[in-house]
């Protein structure tokens, strides 16, 4: 069988319709940079070698593709003057003969399989090139395949080079091509910039190798979706709703329950076990790992988590964080990097978790802030509690033994060390370590100035309620003080 001698992958170009300071091919996808959908989609075609032209903001593409595909060519495209160009930069130094794949770096959605597809039916047909088309509901701006009376491609005419009748045509040029070396190469040394946009057309190629006498073909492709182009920010959308789609579809076949797909992002690369119900609003992203019979959402989001099984995240943001398993978090909860919950841990609405660990079974059910903080098991944290752990200057550490009881509101002033089953009283303003099996008290006593309102505000509505319940202006009667 043959082999596929060398890939080319077109990254070089401005991407003036995204109106970005990031490159096109850099913008992401599920996740991942539009280029790296191509090169790992190449990927699988095992081609003796894979070069990508890069050009603009070629620092940027450089950096990233040097760490996420260290194997690839990366040939310099100075001045950006077209596809057709940028492929005769990309041949310099390359093998003489054989066959090359050449794509673009903003066609996100190709897969492994159709580009063996496409270069079986080309390798099958023995022909010099082969285009990848495909029929679209709306071929607007794409170039067109013009066939001939006999069904042959003819040309390939860039949308704004079309006379009225070719923009008619809904069969377009999805950017994937095979070629013949050595022919491309003659017929790239034929080519010409003049058309309405002043460049190398890449495409302009076909016509010619047609009037050479050599063998040229369009191939069509069974999935227009897969074709489609990100140009700019609308069909970087569209491409992101397909591949949206297509990972749900993936997730809910091996047995992933997700409640509405179209509110439910997840990113290539996460991994979730069977009989995991993801309610509507959430999305998932970086190394997140969730275990079998968790529920996550609605409205979560979860970036880079270990999720344990049986565990709940409901309307919550979690970032770089383990989960540990029938943990239960939300609704409301903000959980930041570096933070552990081990199983049966609870950390409930409005509190806010940063590089802490919580224990087996403890909870922070409410209202609370928890910061660098270690938390043993089987302890309750009083609602609105804050460990205050940052002076103004410096963080530092609380921590907290096994079966705690930490009274409501409490400030535990870091550093600071409650022990093993001791107790704060709450509104206590912890400062000192709390021993082992002690109660913590830190605040003032209470005084009742009784009587205070019937003199002070005498003639309101509550002095008025305060005397049908029985009380006196007391004369300056304190309950409390000693
Ligand atoms: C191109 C095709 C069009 C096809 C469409 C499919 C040409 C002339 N047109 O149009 O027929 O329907 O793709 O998506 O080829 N690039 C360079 N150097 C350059 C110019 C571009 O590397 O000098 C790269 C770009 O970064 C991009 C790719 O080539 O990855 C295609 O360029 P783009 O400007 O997106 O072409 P389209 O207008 O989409
Ligand atoms: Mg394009």
């Amino acid at each position: 069988m043959r082999q596929l001698d060398l890939a080319i992958v077109l990254a070089a170009g401005e991407g003036t319709r995204m109106k970005s300071k990031l490159p096109k091919v850099l913008h992401e996808i599920a996740g991942r940079p539009m280029v790296d959908h191509v090169l790992s989609a190449i990927a699988a075609l095992h081609a003796q070698e894979v070069r990508v032209v890069v050009g603009a903001s070629r620092e940027l593409v450089e950096a990233h593709l040097q760490s996420t595909f260290p194997d690839a060519k990366l040939v310099l495209q100075e001045q950006r003057n077209g596809t057709g160009h940028a492929v005769q930069v990309a041949l310099e130094g390359a093998p003489e003969i054989g066959t090359v794949l050449i794509l673009a770096g903003d066609t996100p959605l190709l897969t492994a399989p159709t580009l063996q597809e496409f270069f079986d039916v080309h390798t099958g047909l023995g022909v010099d090139a082969s285009v990848l088309s495909a029929e679209v509901p709306d071929p607007f701006g794409y170039g067109r395949i013009v066939r001939d009376e006999a069904g042959e491609l003819s040309a390939i005419v860039e949308e704004r080079d079309a006379d009225p009748l070719q923009k008619e045509i809904d069969e377009i040029n999805t950017g994937v091509y095979l070629f013949d070396i050595a022919a491309l190469r003659s017929a790239l040394a034929g080519l010409k910039s003049g058309n309405s946009a002043g460049e190398i057309y890449l495409t302009d190629v076909f016509a010619l190798l047609k009037a050479a006498g050599q063998s040229a073909t369009a191939i069509q492709s069974q999935d227009y979706t897969e074709t489609l182009g990100a140009n700019d920010r609308s069909q970087l959308a569209d491409c992101a709703a397909i591949m949206r789609d297509r990972i749900n579809d993936a997730h809910m076949r091996s047995g992933v329950s997700i409640i509405d797909p179209f509110t439910t992002w997840i990113d290539l690369g996460v991994e979730i076990a069977s009989d995991v119900t993801i309610y509507p609003g959430s999305a998932l992203s970086g190394a997140t790992k969730v275990e079998s019979g968790a529920i996550i959402g609605p409205r979560t989001t979860l970036q880079s988590v270990a999720v344990g099984a049986g565990a709940s995240i409901i309307e919550s943001r979690v970032t770089d964080s383990t989960i540990g398993a029938q943990a239960l978090v939300g609704p409301f909860a903000f959980i930041r990097p570096g933070t552990t919950l081990a199983a049966g841990a609870k950390v409930g609405a409005y509190v806010e978790v940063k590089n802490s660990s919580i224990g087996e079974g403890s909870k922070v059910p409410h209202l609370s802030y928890v910061g660098d903080a270690t938390i043993g098991s089987g302890t309750n944290i009083g609602a609105a509690t804050i460990f205050v752990n940052y002076d103004g200057v410096d963080k530092h550490e609380t921590t907290i033994g096994n079966d705690v009881r930490i009274g409501s509101d409490t400030m535990l002033i870091a550093p600071v060390t409650v022990g093993d089953g001791a107790y704060t009283a709450a509104g206590s303003v912890i400062t000192e370590d709390v021993p082992a099996g002690s109660m913590g008290v830190a605040r003032a006593k209470q005084r009742n100035v009784l009587g205070w309102v019937l003199r002070k505000r005498a003639g309101s509505r509550s002095a008025e309620s305060a005397r049908k319940a029985g009380a006196t202006d007391g004369a300056d009667k304190v309950q409390g003080e000693a």
